[in-house]
């Protein structure tokens, strides 16, 4: 069995464009522990969506290998790797696309329902205590306030008990205090045991995690572990990265 829960091997990922081709990842390689919390930084075009999303199975390399534990990502079909996204994968973005018209349980029971699974009550309604929401079950979104809609969207990406809870800018629409509230979350599923990897452009919020790696023109420039704010803002602020 693989020891990472995920791991890259050499990952390209170029795009063609009108003035040449721009390299989003440029040969990228990383293990990423089982358990572990990583938070991805750097400035603004330097590769961090692309990262996250050939490792979520939402884009494809031009070259390398993607493993999510022993299976291969980069090998599969379309048709298996949306299956893989539905079971294995979870995903909270800045805006937190949940569905309006639905409860926050419905939202939730949403990703069992497309992964063909029927969605057993006690199931969803745990995970929603699980983030502090079980007496909010029967509230749509705008019934919500942001941190309650982004606490559902982690609810729903963690439903399917993914084996790597992805995060792009979790946290970037939602004032401080609310946003360390989902941070304070984070950071507990990852000491349970739920691997987590988070995109983020603030250093506090960067802090919660285990390893910092910082990305510059597509690759891995630098990495901190055990990291603390204001050391993750000084390397920041050394890789001359306008924080983005
Ligand atoms: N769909 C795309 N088509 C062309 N270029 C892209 C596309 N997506 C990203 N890029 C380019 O790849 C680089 C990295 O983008 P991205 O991963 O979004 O960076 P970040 O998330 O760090 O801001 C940028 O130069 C960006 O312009
Ligand atoms: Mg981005």
């Amino acid at each position: 069995m693989n020891h990472a829960a995920v791991q890259l091997r050499s990952v390209t990922r170029s795009y063609a464009g009108k003035s040449g081709a721009v390299t989003a990842l440029d040969a990228v390689s990383l293990d990423i522990p089982r358990g572990s919390f990583t938070a991805v930084m750097g400035p603004s075009g330097s590769g961090k969506s692309t990262l996250l999303q050939c490792t979520a199975g939402l884009d494809r390399p031009t070259a390398g290998q993607v493993f999510l534990g022993d299976t291969e990502l980069t090998g599969l079909s379309e048709r298996r790797l949306t299956l893989l996204r539905r079971s294995r994968i979870g995903f909270v973005f800045q805006a937190f696309n949940l569905l309006p018209a639905l409860t926050a349980e419905q939202n939730v029971a949403l990703p069992l329902r497309l992964a063909g699974r029927r969605p057993k009550r006690a199931d969803v309604l745990g995970v929603l205590d699980r983030v502090g929401l079980g007496g909010r079950a029967g509230h749509r979104p705008g019934e919500l306030s942001g941190g309650q809609q982004q606490r559902v969207a982690l609810a729903r990406a963690l439903v399917t008990r993914p084996d790597v809870l992805f995060g792009d800018e979790p946290t970037g629409a939602l004032d401080s205090t609310t946003g360390r509230e989902v941070l304070t979350l984070l950071r507990t599923m990852a000491d349970d045991g739920q691997t987590v990897i988070m995109v983020t452009h603030d250093p506090v919020a960067a802090s919660y995690a285990d390893r910092v790696l910082f990305l510059a023109d597509g690759r891995v420039r630098d990495e901190l572990h055990a990291p603390v704010a204001e050391e993750i803002a000084a390397r920041m602020t050394r890789m001359g990265a306008v924080p983005c």
